[in-house]
């Protein structure tokens, strides 16, 4: 089975590489407007420290490598540019990865962030693996206890994740849940969606480690 998923990720990928004109014209950043999800994943953790000790770390640019390379396959973290942003109406609605900066001391901030994952079609066969690249800004309304993580990829997945933190137990521990909309190529599409799903249970399931 798992052989099975394998080889159909692996021919996605060589039916990819040769459809890579009409990928390159895709990625022309056309984000948000031909952004049409097509995977998606909702999960939450509770952590046992109070919102204002997690939102440093999971809700600004302050713990934004630390927590991304929790997924296994995440490396090569680098951090870009801070700005801000401005937005009409709420964060959790809005797609600011592509907008223009905003002046200084306006809008929500924002970090701009690089890394590669690299996905092992058969394990042991390295000269297989897949090595994505991903682009994406985070941005954060401390106000509201609500942030925006988006990526694109040369694989062309594109990904939009909103996080909330609610503070539970009377202050003591912090609710961080996630929503997850994503879009992939067609073919890869029942793969990415459950392998998605997976992926971001595993990581949130590690955030706790990032306060001990
Ligand atoms: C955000 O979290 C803080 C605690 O750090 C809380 O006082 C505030 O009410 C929260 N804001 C909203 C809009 O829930
Ligand atoms: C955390 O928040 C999510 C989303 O609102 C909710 O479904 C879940 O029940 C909450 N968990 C706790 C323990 O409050």
């Amino acid at each position: 089975m798992k052989f099975l998923a394998a080889s159909a990720l692996l021919s996605s990928f060589i039916l990819s590489a040769n459809c890579r004109v009409v990928d390159l014209s895709l990625r022309q950043d056309s984000y948000p407007a031909d952004f049409k999800p097509n995977f998606d994943s909702v999960f939450s953790v509770v952590i046992q420290k109070p919102l204002s000790t997690v939102f440093p770390i999971l809700g600004t640019n302050q713990g934004l490598g630390a927590h991304i390379l929790l997924e296994s396959i995440a490396s090569d973290f680098e951090e870009g540019a801070a700005d801000s942003v401005n937005v009409d109406g709420n964060l959790e609605d809005a797609f600011v990865r592509t907008a223009a900066a905003a002046p200084a001391g306006q809008g929500f901030p924002r970090q701009h962030f690089s890394y590669i994952e690299t996905i092992k079609i058969i394990p042991g066969l390295s000269f297989l693996d897949v090595v994505v690249h991903l682009d994406g800004t985070y941005t954060w309304d401390e106000a509201r206890n609500i942030t925006l993580y988006e990526t694109s990829s040369d694989k062309s997945v594109v990904v939009r994740k909103v996080r909330r933190f609610e503070e539970i137990d009377g202050g003591a521990a912090t609710n961080v849940s996630e929503i997850i909309n994503g879009q992939c190529p067609f073919l890869e599409q029942p793969i990415t969606q459950s392998q998605a799903r997976t992926a971001h249970q595993a990581q949130m399931n590690l955030y706790h480690t990032l306060f001990e």
